[in-house]
Order: structure tokens, then sequence, then C-alpha cells
């Protein structure tokens, strides 16, 4: 998205000359002899606007009929007229002959685009008619500002992109039209008269005149903040998956993927939808690929539109992480030679979770043509090969509404998709109903420099929804979309994403990079996170791609809750929620393993039931390869109640702990005291955990991982304190639970029993942990071929030779510390560092490794080796580091990235005696904030290189 500025467009009255003050004293002179109450601050709403437009504010619904309205508007014309005979070339506004000398210097061409049917006039008076590339005007285009129709128009006739050409306006009305039409903006005038449009579009760049501007004021406009855009530059077909996952945009409801309207071949056009889930072989059940909303087919002169046919002559694309708005600029080239600007933006509604809106705009660029866009709903959609959908039912409402009812095949789960389609021109439009591909056409001859404009929403509504009546789902999706419009959406959008980063931004000031990279993060947590609805979670690849199928992992509660934990807590209490609701699905594992109490499956989906696909194809798709995740990888029960623990801590939301999160890790406690096997070593008992798989999933069938052993006893022992926490407080509660689980007294007993004698293997004189027994007996490898390795260890030494070895996948030893890290020494800390790090696979590995490697660098003061592997969770879906962006956003490396600056830059602590902080930045960081909700109250911290801290609020 980033232009060079080609060319600049002024508006005329106000901006060149001063004759929006000729217009006020024209309109305040017909006022006064009307009798009408007409004020100066009143003319602040006529800025700008056309004269029938004006007209109708000022009259201010005052009865006039037709005839009576034009002699009115002649007469101000008249008036105007009349002043405008006073113009001479001396009243140029200040500021405006040098900038024509500096454009003119520059080669930039310029010109102006005014919605005043006086406007030649005014130029000829002002002596600048000769130097204008282009001068369009109230007579130029139907629509006037602020629709887009005007500025489009001036920037097609100059041969420019919209991106490529600065407005400059004096009028909100003109404002409000150069952000419409996709183009850059300059504000002149006090900053009141913009503070509605900045309300609903954002920031604007304002000045109160045109003097002492210089040309990089006016190329830094056509830039978009650097730390708030994701952009892409051209077309290349071969990383469009990768750009889809990074493009993705959603509501916390649905997400799309970042796929071409218009389709492109090989595409993976993708939109997912919590707990839409239908049943699938191998993977058990899978998150479905819902209809398409995006669907779209343009065609030019009886051409195709895309990307792969004829010639793209400009491509670019930019999310604005802060609005929540993806933007893509086209200027393309038919075989037969046509030029059409098209331009896009789409958004998923925060406001309205179960709307995605998206505006097309297309402009003919070099001669007249003939377009027609067909869009609808296209509900021919698989997840890769598999068909999730039965479509039911579709049709079509009103004048421009059409829907789809839908129905997951085997969970038998109802869907509607309605869209409304609208053209503010008002051309006709047409239904065409394929089954299952519901449609709307509308066709336009476009006149060279014409833009046709095509606004489209549409709504999922499910059975599954939360909400009365669910049932009927096309009523709901069609009464939702009722009377809303684009620009009222957008606006809502704008707001909603500033108020989010009020609550969770972090600003880095010093490193750009890093800036935008913790962002883009954030914003793909926050997207996927659901905002209504806790009875599902995030995927491991939240709702951005097929990969884990939308299955939920350790990686919400250890990696990704903490950053919703603390800022946007409502978000945290929702998943936990869904650990609540999937209790009964965990103590169906657990009983089906022989075990009381609930144990968390380690793939989990709708219900709780372990999904892990105990076969899967290898990296080579040749040979299955067995999975033993689902069966041992044991400790997810422990980090459950671990995010739990830390949401009350943060929040105080004893209500939850109350009702929902005690029974969690009370039940989930009797699991790990049930696990537990108990062993008679030299005529004393201990207690083990064999055949489990640690965080490091190069191997597996271990016995006493020190990660499950010490986050069982962390967990048994919270456990207890909890119970201890209830029968103080809600006593009722306490009995009722110690009565529904049978915490009888030989229960507790042998929880304290397990606490006391679990395995842990730390050695007192070294600090050492040991990952496992055995560790240090297999094979070592080099470090320095870990290093270098340009493939996963796993894949160079295969499955079993990495079980063999000493390679580690991802932080294990080093988690532990992490969480836990107020239990353990600096000793303890610097020996465990040197001896897993340089054996770990930070690379290739596992893409949880970097963030915690980067917090436990800063625990023991190199934040600057930290920064490395910071930047290493910092790049992997931007720069799609390992290879495999396609499957979706790495959730987990992008929860990490936020404690890696939190808890690891920072040193942020929640303490007896409130939030202490330990800065220990990066070198080149100039400074750090950031802000989290500490029970119920929003607190900002901010810390300066060189360590001065200050925690406001
Ligand atoms: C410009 C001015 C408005 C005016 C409009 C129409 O946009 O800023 O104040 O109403 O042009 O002008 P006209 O000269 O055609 O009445
Ligand atoms: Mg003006």
């Amino acid at each position: 998205m980033s232009n060079a500025i080609k060319a600049v467009v002024f508006d005329l009255d106000g901006v060149i000359t001063d004759t929006a003050e000729f217009h006020y004293q024209a309109w305040q002179r017909l006022a006064d002899e009307e009798g009408i109450p007409f004020t100066r601050a009143d003319n602040e709403f006529l800025r700008g606007v056309s004269r029938s437009e004006s007209l109708q504010l000022l009259l201010q619904g005052r009865p006039v009929d037709d005839v009576t309205r034009q002699a009115m508007m002649d007469r101000k014309n008249a008036y105007f007229q009349g002043l405008l005979e006073r113009l001479t070339p001396r009243d140029l506004l200040p500021g405006v002959a040098d900038l024509f000398d500096l454009l003119d210097r520059a080669n930039v061409r310029f010109g102006i685009a005014s919605a005043s049917r006086n406007a030649r006039t005014a130029v000829e008076k002002l002596g600048i008619d000769g130097r204008l590339a282009v001068l369009v005007d109230g007579h130029s285009v139907a629509r006037q500002k602020p629709a887009p129709d005007l500025f489009r128009h001036a920037a097609a006739r100059l041969g420019v992109l919209p991106g490529e050409c600065l407005v400059v306006e004096d009028a909100a009305a003109g404002i409000e039209a150069a952000i419409r039409a996709g183009m850059p903006c300059l504000a002149l005038g006090p900053a009141e008269r913009f503070a509605e449009i900045e309300r609903r579009y954002g920031p604007v760049w304002r000045r109160d005149d045109l003097s002492g501007i210089e040309l990089h004021d006016i190329e830094a406009a056509a830039q978009p903040a650097s730390t708030w855009w994701v952009t892409q530059e051209g077309w290349q077909a071969e990383h469009q998956h990768h750009m889809e996952t990074i493009f993705t945009t959603g509501n916390g409801y649905f997400c799309s993927r970042g796929s071409l309207e218009e389709g492109y071949p090989g595409d993976h056009a993708l939109t997912l939808a919590h707990g839409i889930f239908d049943d699938i072989p191998i993977a058990i059940t899978e998150l479905a690929n819902l209809p398409n909303w995006l669907d779209l087919m343009i065609t030019v002169d009886g051409q195709l539109f895309r990307l792969d046919q004829g010639t793209c002559l400009h491509f670019s694309r930019g999310l604005d992480l802060r609005h929540g708005l993806l933007r893509r600029q086209v200027r393309w080239q038919a075989p037969d030679g046509t030029v059409l600007d098209v331009t896009f933006e789409r958004f998923a509604s925060y406001t309205r979770e179960h709307i995605g809106a998206m505006r097309v705009m297309l402009t003919a660029v070099n001669r007249a043509c003939h377009v027609t866009v067909e869009t609808g709903i296209d509900g021919h959609v698989s997840n890769e090969d598999l068909l999730h959908w039965h479509h039911l039912a579709q049709g079509q409402h009103g004048e421009s509404g059409l829907w789809l009812l839908s129905q997951t095949r085997h969970s038998e789960l109802d869907l509607a998709t309605a869209a409304m389609v609208s053209t503010p021109g008002q051309s006709p439009v047409q239904y065409r109903q394929c089954p299952g591909q519901p449609r709307l056409i509308v066709a336009q001859e476009l006149d060279v420099a014409q833009t046709l404009q095509v606004d489209k929403l549409v709504c999922y509504t499910a059975s599954r929804d939360p909400v009365e009546q669910a049932a009927n789902v096309v009523e709901r999706a069609l009464a939702e979309l009722a009377g809303r419009d684009y620009d009222t959406l957008r606006a809502e959008q704008v707001g909603a994403w500033e108020s989010l980063w009020d609550d969770c931004d972090i600003e880095i000031e010093g490193d750009d990079e890093a800036q935008l990279a913790v962002r883009f993060n954030l914003f793909q947590l926050i997207i996927a996170a659901p905002q209504h609805d806790d009875r599902v979670s995030m995927g491991a690849k939240t709702l951005s791609g097929l990969g884990y199928r939308g299955h939920v992992f350790w990686d919400t509660e250890i990696f990704i809750l903490p950053f919703f934990t603390f800022t946007l807590p409502h978000l945290a209490r929702n998943m936990l929620m869904y650990r609540y609701h999937t209790l009964e699905g965990a103590r169906r594992k657990a009983a089906g393993n022989g075990f009381n109490g609930a144990q968390y499956a380690w793939e989990s989906a709708a219900t709780g039931d372990e999904v892990t696909p105990a076969w899967v194809p290898d990296h080579n798709g040749k040979e299955l390869v067995r999975i033993w995740t689902g069966d041992i990888e044991i400790h997810i029960s422990a980090d459950v109640a671990y995010a739990i623990m830390q949401y009350w801590q943060v929040t105080g939301d004893d209500g939850f702990m109350r009702d929902y999160g005690a029974e969690i890790i009370l039940d989930t406690a009797r699991f790990w005291a049930d696990r537990a096997e108990r062993e008679e070593v030299d005529g004393r008992h201990r207690y083990s955990f064999r055949d489990v798989i640690g965080p490091d999933e190069y191997h597996d069938h271990v016995d006493n991982n020190i990660y499950t052993n010490r986050m069982a006893q962390w967990h048994l022992q919270t456990a207890l304190e909890l119970l201890t926490w209830l029968d103080g407080l809600y006593p009722a509660h306490a009995r009722a639970l110690r009565d529904k689980l049978e915490l009888d007294d030989a229960c507790l007993q042998h929880w304290r029993d397990v606490i006391d004698h679990i395995v842990i293997h730390h050695d007192p004189a070294t600090g050492l942990l040991l990952q496992f027994e055995g560790f240090f007996d297999l094979k070592r490898i080099d470090p320095a071929v870990i290093a270098q390795t340009e493939r996963s260890m796993q894949v160079v030494l295969g499955i079993e030779g990495a079980n063999a070895s000493q390679v580690i996948k991802q932080a294990d030893v080093i988690m532990l510390l992490c969480l836990l890290r107020d239990q353990y020494d600096a000793r303890t800390w610097q020996t465990n560092w040197d001896t897993y790090m340089p054996i770990t696979d930070h690379r290739y590995g596992s893409s949880l490794g970097p963030s915690f490697h980067a917090w436990a660098a800063c625990e023991i003061d190199r934040a600057d080796d930290g920064y490395e592997h910071f930047m290493l969770a910092a790049r992997a879906d931007l720069h799609d580091v390992r290879g495999n962006a396609d499957d979706g956003i790495h959730g987990a490396s992008a929860g990490g990235l936020w404690q890696a600056v939190v808890f690891g830059f920072a040193g942020l602590r929640l303490t007896d005696d409130g939030i202490t902080v330990q800065p220990r930045l990066p070198s080149h960081w100039r400074h750090l904030s950031f802000r989290i909700r500490y029970r119920g109250g929003l607190v900002r911290v901010d810390i300066a290189q060189g360590g001065a801290v200050q925690i406001t609020g």
C-alpha cells in the first residue's frame, strides 16, 4: 500500500482561495432574506457540499416546492457570482503559489476537483487555469462529496492510481470522499472540523493552511503508518498462500483468509467460524469451511477480471491493524486494452460479529466500457477435497438480498448465509439463482474516469449460536442485515478497534519491525478470540487455516491466554469457560483410560473428547506415523489449571473460580493423583509418571518428564489450597464439590502423599533439572550441527533417531522455569540454560519455543540474546520462517510474543504488593509501554531504556 505521490488534487473553495467565505456570505444573505436562522457555525455543515444539498441543509426540513427551491438556488448563485467578480490572482491562499511551484519542479501533476459549478470561472479569475493538469467540477460526476466519485474521477483523468494521488481539502465532506476513494489526504482547517471524521475513519493528516509545506510531507502522507500496516506490493502467485494467512481478518465469530475476492487459480479461500465442526476421517472432526461470502466475479466488456488474465499493472494490499480493515488497490488491463482501477476494502465487523462487509470500486481509466459485477454466496466450498455441506434452500429477499441455508453433513448444524448488495449509483440489480450459489448482478456502462461502487454485507447465523430461536437461522440473518449500511458499520469498526488497542497495545520505540510484528500477532489473536460464546476456544492455528483442523491444544492456555487474561479478560474467561463446558469430555477421557477425575484431551474440539489423530501421514505423505500425544502427552491438564489460576490472580474473579474454575482444578487434580504410579524403592515409596510425552515432543514414551511431574505437583498443591479457600469463603460450594468429586479425607491425604513423594530430578549441587530419566544417556549431537540445520532435526535424524538423541524440539525444562519462575534460583536458571539451549532445534523445532526462550534469556539478564529468539517468534508468520504459514497463524508463537515482552523484557510480576517490573530492554529499544488490566483497573506501564519506570493507573 505504499505509493509515491504522483499527483495532487486540490479542492477549490477554502483551499486554493477563500471563496468558501463567498459561499457562506451568499447563503447568509439568502437565509436573512427568507428569515431562516443561519450562522457561521451552521455553515460548517455546508462546507464542500453541493448547491442543492446545501440548500437542503439550510432549509432544515422547511417545506418548499421545487420551483421555489430552484429559485432560491439561483438567487444564492447570483449572490455568489457577484462576489466572485472581485476575485483576482492575488487571492490565492497562503502557501498555494509556493506549493504549485514546488510540485512543478518535482514533476508532480496537479489539478482541481471541486463540487462547484463555478469552479472554472474562479480558476480563470485566479489566473491559474494554465497550470492545472485537470479541472473537474460539479458537472463532472453525478454523486457529489462525500461520495468518492469526483476524486476518483480526477485521479483517473490524471492517469494515476487513487493511492498515488493526494487530495487537499478544507471540508469534512471532502476528506470523507477522499478516504472513501482510497486516496491519501490532507485536511486544512481547525481540528474540530475533522473530529467527527477522525472518529469515523481514524486519524487524518491536518494543517491550518498550505504555507511551508514540503515535498517530503506529501510523500509521508502516502505511506501508511509503518507500525500499523502490514503491506504487500506486487502480486506473486507463488506467495499467495502465505499472504492469505497474513491477511486473515475476523471478529471472534468468524475469520476469513486473505484470498482475493475474485479468486485465483489454486487459492485457499477459507472462512471458519468457531464451533462449526463436522466429522472427517483420521482427524475425527474439523472446522468446516463456510460458504464463501467474498464470492465475486467482475467482467469488463465481457472479459473476466482476474490477475491470471490480462495484465496487472499495479497491485498493493494493506492490512490496517489499527482499524481491522483489509484494502487492496489494483490497476488491471484487460486483454483488449481497457484499463480499470479496482479498489477493494473488507472487514469482519467487530461490533456485529455475524457480519462481513466489503466494498468494491471500479473506475474506467482509459476508455468507456461495460462492466458487470456478480456477487453473492458461494456454497461450493470444501476443506481441501472434503465436502461438509448440504445446501437445503436458497432464495432472494427484497430488492437486493439473498440467502443460502446449509447444513453440515454429519454434525447437522444449520448455517444461514445472507447477503445484501447495494450500488449507490442505483444501477439495476438482477438475481441469478444457481444451486448452492445465489448471486446478484450489477451492470453499468462506465465513461472514462467514472466509478461504479458496489457494497456488500453478508451475515452468518448458525443453529448453534447462543441465542433464542437459534434454529430460525435464515430469518435471523436477514434481520441482522436489515437497515445496515457499509459506512456505518465501517465507522463502528474503526471505533471498536481503536478502543481494543487502547486496552491492549504494546508500544515499542526504537524498533519498528518489532513494533509492527507485535501488533500483527496480537491482531491475529484478537480476531480469533470468541466474544460472545463461551463454549468454544481458539485452535492452535487460530481461525486462519486448516492446520490442526481447528483443534484446541495447550497452546491456548499457556501461550495465548496470558495476553487476554492481562488485557481483555472477558475474552480469556470465554475460553476458560470452554474448558468448563468440555469437562464431561475430559471425564470421559479419564474414565476411558481407567482413571478418576478429568483428563483434558491433548486435542479438543466441540465436546472435549480426545480428537488427536492416532495415525497421520509423514512429512513425505508416504507412510503413516503413529501419533502418541493423544495417548500420553498428559501435561495439558495442569496447563489448564495454570491458566485458570493466572486468570484468577489477575482479575480477582472469585465468582468464576467458585462456580467453574474450582471444579476444573479439583477434578483434574483427582486425575493426577490417580495417574501417579506408586513405586517402592529401597524400602521407600515414591510416585512416577511413566510413559509420557513432555513439551519436547522429539522424545516420546519417557519417564518422569520434569515439566509434567513438577506441574502435576504444583497442580495438586494448588488444588488443596483452593479447597481451603473455598471452605473458608463458600462452604456450601465446597461441600457440594467435595460430594460431587468424592474429595474425602483419604483422597486429600493421597494428594499430599503424591505432592511429597513425586519424583523431581533436581540436582541440588548444580541446579540441573533432568528433562526425563535417561536423557543424558542418549546420543549427544554436536550443538553446531543443530544450530546449522536447514530442516527439522526430527527430519534429519528420523523419528527414532531424534528419540535416541539429545536434541530438543522446544522449551521443556526452560518452559517450566518460566512458568514457576519464582521457585528457582539464579544458579538453576543458569545451569539449565547452559545445558538445554545449545541442544534445542530453535529454528525448525517447535514454533512454541522462541518466545519462551526470549523470556528465559531475560531472566538470566541476557536481553539481547533474548531479542534474537524474540525476533524468531515475531517473524514466524510475517516471514514464513518455517515455510508452513499456509496452514494458518502460529497462535502460540503470537501469544508467546506478548509474554516475551511483558514477562521477559519488562519483567512484569504480580506480587502480594501488586504489580512490579524488572526491566531489561533490548539495548536498541528506547522505550516500551503497555497496558494491562489488573483487578478491573487499567494500568499503564512505561519503561525507558536505562530503567526509568512509571506505573500509572
Ligand atoms: C464547493 C463549495 C460548496 C458549494 C459547492 C457547490 O464544494 O465548497 O460550498 O456549495 O462547491 O458550489 P456551486 O458554486 O456549484 O454552488
Ligand atoms: Mg472546500
